[in-house]
């Protein structure tokens, strides 16, 4: 039985009806109810339910076989797995965002509040700015307003967020999307069917 690490939340049930169209279907998957682990109705595969950001550690430690992940979380903990494929969902950005009428004083630290310390380090790093880093959880956009810090590095993707909070993206970083990734001893002893969903899902990916 192949173990599939899905993330809980927005991003889940794209990747579950991906996974269903071709072939893994489970139809009391998203039943209103706390269950975390389900079998595919013809039980060639079990579903676990993570939060997003420990999908690439299950499927690190080899608990689950494969997973889907944001490219942001890979960039962000560097996990030891393979990425395979980029499956074009939760399609978002790593921004620089500010209060709208910011302006930044070249002569001090930039203050960055972002729950990526590393993505945020290696950004000011490639362009020699030095930073004073607030790791936070969450509703990182309160920081600036605050003034708690100058600048966020978070992920924007409708771009709702800031603007009711009037924050504006100054720099984009990069582009994120979900990505299907694979433990190696797993990729390396079930192979065959790895290889498998990775085809059937890049043709419906395109
Ligand atoms: C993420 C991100 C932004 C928001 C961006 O937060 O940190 O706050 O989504 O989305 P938008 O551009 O569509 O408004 P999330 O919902 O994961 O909650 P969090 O505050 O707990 O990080």
């Amino acid at each position: 039985m192949l173990n599939i690490a899905l993330p809980k939340g927005r991003l889940g049930k794209k990747v579950y009806s991906l996974f269903a169209e071709v072939g893994y279907v489970c139809e009391d998957i998203f039943e209103d109810n706390r269950k975390l682990i389900f079998e595919s109705n013809d039980h060639s595969v079990r579903y676990f339910l993570v939060k997003p950001s420990d999908v690439a550690i299950y499927v690190e430690r080899g608990a689950a076989d494969i997973g889907v992940v944001g490219k942001d979380i890979l960039l962000e903990s560097e996990p030891d797995v393979y990425e395979l494929l980029d499956l074009k969902l939760g399609v978002c950005k790593m921004a620089v965002a500010a209060k709208n009428d910011w302006v930044e004083n070249t002569g001090e630290p930039l203050r960055v509040a972002t729950k990526f310390v590393n993505i945020a380090k290696n950004y000011y790093n490639s362009i020699n700015r030095e930073i004073d880093v607030i790791k936070l959880n969450g509703s990182i956009e309160l920081a600036p307003i605050l003034d708690m810090s100058d600048v966020i590095v978070d992920i924007v993707e409708t771009g709702t967020t800031l603007r009711e909070n009037n924050l504006k993206i100054f720099t984009e970083i990069m582009p994120i999307s979900a990505r299907f990734i694979a433990n190696k001893n797993s990729f390396r002893f079930k192979n065959d069917i790895i290889m498998e969903i990775n085809s059937k899902l890049a043709q419906k990916v395109g």
